[in-house]
């Protein structure tokens, strides 16, 4: 696979391999996207494939402007001012879709609905910019896999699967958008993500949550497993025994002789998102077994961090 640094030629380059049906991978301020031309078909069904996606599971299609995404799909008021507050930024916004909608059954599932975002990060709005259409983009990683942060771990994950990756450098925030259901009174968040509840429930008051990873909810502890390293992990750990890998959060965390990588020394939830997906990956390039995994708190981004380690922790298919 290509990886080329982001830049107006080479943003043009991927712009015409998607118009031409083709599937780029590209930086959004969330984590790598494996993007493709939403309204072709054949173009949707190459992002399952290459992905090893389940087809039940629908995906997200990613628009320049408000003005395309109401093209898309029907804004509700909750719907409205999510957007005016959060946009471009890391929520997709579950709405019903329009009658007109072009973009491929294949996407939604046969869903009446749509899931829509406007990324904020510049080498993805100006990759939209250029192809003038709605794309479609799941996590640039094989289906269950740890999320990509960075044009490396695609190549790591997908190889020449995908024609092109643009090179936008590290993601910044590191976990995926939060996805929340605007058809449903209240809206309903069905994936924890960059934008926190607390800046939801701000905006639109008490909002419910059902953890299911979208299409699939799944009823408390019987999670699905995502975003699994090949190491197992032991969360909630207060030590770490030895040959295990210790994976920490903040300045008391315990001592190890060991592998170990602490997501943020200070105790910064932006900062230990920013580095999950990373830390996962370089610990399982070490051959670790178990990644013990010291408590996070449940609270702001914690919450979406937490999600992905118990996805990540969950029993394997
Ligand atoms: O940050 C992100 O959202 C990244 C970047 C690339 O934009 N994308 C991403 O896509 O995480 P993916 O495909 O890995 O996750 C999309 C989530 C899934 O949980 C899916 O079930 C849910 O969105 N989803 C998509 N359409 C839906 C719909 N109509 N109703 C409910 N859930 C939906
Ligand atoms: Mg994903």
């Amino acid at each position: 696979v290509a990886i080329e640094a982001a830049n107006s030629g080479s943003i043009a380059k991927a712009a015409g391999i998607l118009r031409a049906g083709g599937i780029v991978a590209f930086p959004t301020e969330t984590v790598y996207g494996l993007g493709g031309d939403a309204n072709n078909g054949l173009a949707v069904a190459a992002i399952y494939a290459v992905k090893g996606r389940p087809a039940f599971n629908p995906l997200i299609a990613h628009v320049a402007t408000q003005g395309v995404a109401e093209e898309l799909g029907q804004f509700n008021v909750t719907a409205r001012r999510l957007a005016a507050a959060f946009w471009p930024g890391p929520l997709t916004l579950v709405v019903q879709k329009h009658a007109g909608c072009p973009v491929s059954e294949l996407a939604t599932v046969g869903l009446t609905t749509i899931a829509l975002r406007i990324p904020a990060h510049p080498v993805a709005l100006d990759l939209l910019r250029a192809v003038g259409r709605p794309i479609v983009a799941p996590s640039a990683n094989r289906s269950g896999h740890v999320s990509s942060t960075t044009a490396t771990h695609v190549q790591d994950d997908l190889g020449d699967r995908v024609a092109m990756v643009l090179d936008g450098g590290a993601t910044a925030i590191g976990v995926e958008s939060t996805v929340i259901d605007c058809a449903q009174e209240p809206a309903v968040i069905l994936r924890p993500g960059g934008i926190t509840r607390e800046a939801i429930e701000a905006i639109i008051g008490r909002v419910a949550t059902v953890m299911g990873d979208g299409a699939r909810p799944s009823s408390p502890g019987q999670l699905e497993s995502h975003y699994a390293p090949k190491a197992l992990m032991r969360l909630g750990a207060t030590t770490c025994h030895a040959g295990e890998a210790l994976l920490a959060f903040g300045p008391r965390a315990p001592m190890h002789d060991g592998v170990t990588i602490n997501l943020s020394p200070s105790g910064d939830l932006s900062e230990a998102a920013a580095n999950l997906f990373a830390a996962l990956r370089t610990l399982d390039a070490n051959g670790v077994r178990v990644i013990a995994v010291t408590p996070i708190p449940e609270v702001g981004l914690g919450i979406a961090i937490n999600d992905r380690l118990r996805r990540a922790a969950a029993p394997r298919p």
